[in-house]
C-alpha cells in the first residue's frame, strides 16, 4: 500500500495576480494593468507543496472543477511532488479563483470560492485516511461542508492512528464558530496567528487568548509574523526569535511555510523548540521569493537559502 507522511484536506483554487496598476478600478471605467501572474493559490496548497520540497510524501485531498483551472491547479501540486489521485473534479462546479489587484502597497482581492464549498467529510474514506501517518486541514471558513464535518474527521483520524494538525485561517464572516472545546483535544497540532487566535477566543491579548484554550490544547504554536512564534505544550511555554528578513518580497504564505517547517519537525519527533525554530526558518525563506512557493524549489535550495540569507545551516 502506498503511503504518505501527510495527507492535506483542503481548499484549492488559483490566483490571477494583476500588478502594476494605474490606480485601484473605478466603477464604470477600464485600467490597464502592466504585468499578471495566473498561478496556484490557497494556503493548503501552498502547505502542500512546500512540505513535500522540505521532504515530506505528501498527498492532497481537495475538490476543483473539470476546468483548464483545475489541470493548472493539479499540474502544480505535481510539479513540487505532490500525490494528487485524491483530488476531486466536480462535473457541476468550478475550480475557485481569486483575483489580486496589486496597487503600491495595497491590493484589493475578490474570490470565488467554487467546488471548495462543498467538499465534505463524506468525501474523505478511511481507506485514505489509513495512508496517512498525519492529517492537516487548513481554511476551514471557507469550506462550510468541511467545516460542518470536522469533528468527526478529526475522531476518525486520530482512531486510525493519525496525527493531526489545522491552521483554520481567517473567518471572512468573522463569526469564528468553532467548538474548540471538542476540536482542540482532537488536535495534536494547533497553528493559527496571533489575530485569528484572539478572534476565536474573543480575548484582547495573547495571555488571555492562551488562557483560554490551554485546557483543551495539545501543542499550540502561534505565528507572530516577524516577531517570530511561540509554543506552548505542557508546562512549556515558548518563544523562538525570527530570522529576520528586512528585504521581504511578499509574505504571502508564510504562515503556510511556517506549518510546513513545524510538521516536518514534528513528525521527525523533535522537541518543540526545534519545530519552532524550523517553522521560522521556512517562513523566513518564504518571505525571500515572490508568492507562497516561490521560495521552495528544492531542498538543496531551501537550504541555500536558508545559509545565504540567514546563515543558517541544516
Ligand atoms: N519579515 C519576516 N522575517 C522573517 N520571518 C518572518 C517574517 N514575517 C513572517 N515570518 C515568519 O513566518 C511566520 C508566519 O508568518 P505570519 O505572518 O505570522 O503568519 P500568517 O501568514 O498565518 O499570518 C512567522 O511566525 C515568522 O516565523
Ligand atoms: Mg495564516
Amino acid at each position: 500500500m502506498e503511503r504518505y507522511d501527510i495527507l492535506v484536506v483542503g481548499e484549492l483554487n488559483v490566483d490571477l495576480i494583476l500588478n502594476r496598476l494605474p490606480s485601484l478600478p473605478v466603477e464604470g471605467k477600464e485600467i490597464l494593468a502592466e504585468d499578471m501572474t495566473l498561478t496556484l493559490g490557497s494556503s493548503s496548497a501552498i502547505f502542500a507543496s512546500n512540505a513535500a520540497v522540505l521532504g515530506n510524501k505528501v498527498a492532497f485531498l481537495g475538490k476543483v472543477g473539470n476546468d483548464s483551472f483545475a489541470d493548472l491547479v493539479i499540474t502544480s501540486l505535481q510539479n513540487k511532488g505532490v500525490n494528487t489521485n485524491h483530488i476531486i473534479k466536480s462535473k457541476s462546479e468550478q475550480t475557485g479563483a481569486t483575483i489580486v489587484l496589486n496597487y503600491g502597497e495595497d491590493r484589493a482581492m475578490v474570490t470565488y470560492a467554487g467546488a471548495m464549498e462543498t467538499l465534505s467529510v463524506s468525501d474523505i474514506s478511511e481507506d485514505v485516511l489509513i495512508k496517512a501517518r498525519h492529517l492537516h486541514v487548513s481554511s476551514i471558513f471557507l469550506q462550510p461542508a468541511l467545516k460542518q464535518g470536522l469533528i468527526s474527521l478529526f475522531s476518525k483520524a486520530k482512531n486510525l492512528g493519525l496525527t493531526t494538525s489545522i491552521d483554520m485561517q481567517w473567518d471572512p464572516d468573522e463569526k469564528w464558530e468553532v467548538d474548540l472545546e471538542k476540536l482542540l483535544p482532537l488536535t495534536d497540532v494547533f497553528l493559527p496567528n496571533e489575530a485569528e487566535l484572539l478572534a476565536l477566543t474573543s480575548t484582547k491579548n495573547i495571555d488571555d487568548a492562551i488562557e483560554t484554550v490551554r485546557p483543551y490544547i495539545n501543542t499550540l504554536a502561534l505565528k507572530m509574523g516577524n516577531k517570530g512564534s511561540r509554543g506552548v505544550q505542557g508546562n512549556e511555554d515558548v518563544f523562538v526569535k525570527p530570522w529576520l528578513n528586512k528585504n521581504v518580497v511578499d509574505a504571502i504564505g508564510a504562515g503556510d511555510s511556517f506549518n510546513a517547517g513545524f510538521i516536518t519537525k514534528y513528525l521527525e519527533g523533535f522537541s518543540l523548540n526545534e519545530c519552532l525554530k524550523y517553522g521560522n526558518l521556512a517562513g523566513a525563506v518564504n518571505t525571500t521569493g515572490a508568492g507562497g512557493t516561490g521560495a521552495f524549489v528544492s531542498l538543496k535550495e531551501f537550504r541555500k537559502t536558508a545559509l545565504d540569507r540567514f546563515g543558517v545551516k541544516y
